[in-house]
């Protein structure tokens, strides 16, 4: 079993805001196994790596498209963002100064608590803009 099992249910409607969320996810399970399973040292570091890598990359997509909505609460929702990338680049500098020993329970329940915290409570308020958008053009959910 994962450690997060996506739902449908946190689906934005945005096919690739969608993807990437589902990205994150997987690669938060598959850093969850790592430490569970003391795996290499190396593969841990990796997968931290490309944690913070996608985390980047999906905050600047989010970013640009949110812009484009004009979506009132786009600041507030970028400081969150600001915060979590912070945080996650402590997390990977702690992993590279004491590999395994601050990649704690603790830190795999944050990093859980965030993500499902920020795609169900917070990403979901654009949701109603990009309906609105999606709507006004016509176009259903075709937002490529
Ligand atoms: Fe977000
Ligand atoms: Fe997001």
């Amino acid at each position: 079993m994962n450690y997060i099992e996506w739902r449908e249910d946190y689906n934005v409607g945005h096919p690739l805001i969608d993807a990437q969320h589902r990205r994150i996810v997987e690669v938060i399970n598959t850093v969850y196994n790592l430490v569970k399973g003391q795996g290499d040292k190396g593969d841990l570091s990796k997968a931290l790596g490309a944690l913070l890598d996608y985390t980047v990359e999906h905050f600047t997509l989010e970013e640009s498209i949110i812009d484009s909505i004009e979506f009132p609460e786009g600041e507030e929702h970028k400081r969150l963002h600001l915060k979590m990338r912070n945080r996650t680049q402590n997390i990977v500098l702690r992993n590279a100064k004491e590999p395994y020993a601050e990649i704690a329970e603790e830190t795999l329940s944050l990093l859980k608590d965030w993500w499902l915290n920020h795609i169900r409570t917070i990403d979901v308020r654009y949701k109603p803009y990009l309906d609105n958008l999606a709507a006004e053009q016509g176009c259903g959910r075709d937002y490529e």
